[in-house]
């Protein structure tokens, strides 16, 4: 079977993590989302976590040097070989191009960087409802995805919280900091002729059809 080597974009609340958790179970295939890996760091008090914490309160990137060599590492592990789904990496030129020079060294390449397209105003909407488990993740949104019981997540058990980045002037600064630094990479990517645009506007089943049959049609077009 041929390879999956998928990058998820989009503006901070556009639905990426929504979605990595369909695709991951439609395809399989290895998820790396470097905010979760993060908040883990965080919540384990690692070296990492400490010097990564400041940086992700006040709504800004973490530095290059702490994040590009550990998803590179990620991505040229055994697990990753028949490809993978990253979320939140690249997200600056420099991690682009990083990730584009590990993937020739390794004699891959990207079949895909999936754009997930969100207008400010909804994303800040959506981040203030958003609510995550702290045992797993899992994403809810107290008015559009509301859990069975409250505070409680559905899949695990776990309490639902608001993550710490999730306050209203937070989500102007990661806006911002997405405008200035990662949107410039989706042009990069239309450049290279990868990129395929989604309208994250429309409900998660939509999104996730559409996103499922573009990355079904890229399988079939790779093994012809
Ligand atoms: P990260 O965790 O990657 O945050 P993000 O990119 O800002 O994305 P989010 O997790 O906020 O949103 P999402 O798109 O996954 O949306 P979700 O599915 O939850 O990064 C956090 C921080 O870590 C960064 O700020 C930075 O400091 C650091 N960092 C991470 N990677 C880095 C890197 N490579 N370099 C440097 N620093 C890095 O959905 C949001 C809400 O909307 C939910 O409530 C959901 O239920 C709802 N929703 C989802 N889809 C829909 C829909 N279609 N319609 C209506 N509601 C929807």
């Amino acid at each position: 079977m041929s390879e999956l080597n998928l990058v998820l974009l989009g503006p901070p609340g556009a639905g990426k993590g929504t979605q990595a958790e369909r695709l991951e179970e439609d395809f399989h295939l290895p998820y790396i989302a470097t905010g979760n890996m993060l908040r883990a760091a965080v919540a384990d008090g690692s070296d990492l976590g400490k010097q990564a914490q400041e940086h992700m309160k006040a709504g800004r990137l973490v530095p290059d040097e702490l994040i590009i060599g550990l998803i590179l590492e990620c991505v040229e592990e055994d697990k990753c070989r028949d490809g993978f789904l990253l979320d939140g990496f690249p997200r600056n030129t420099e991690q682009a191009e990083r990730l584009d020079a590990a993937m020739q060294k390794l004699d891959r390449r990207l079949n895909a960087a999936l754009l997930i397209d969100v207008p400010d105003d909804e994303v800040v909407r959506r981040i203030t409802g958003r609510r995550v488990c702290t045992k797993e993740g899992h994403v809810y949104h107290v008015e559009t995805n509301p859990p069975k019981h409250d505070g409680v997540c559905d899949i695990d058990g776990s309490k639902l919280i608001q993550r710490d980045d999730d306050a209203s002037d937070v989500i102007r600064e990661r806006l911002s900091v997405y405008h200035e630094q990662t949107e410039p990479i989706v042009g990069y990517y239309e450049d290279r002729g990868v990129l395929k645009r989604f309208d994250g506007t429309r409900n998660p089943t939509e999104v996730h059809d559409h996103l499922r049959a573009t990355i079904a049609t890229l399988r079939l077009e790779d093994e012809i």
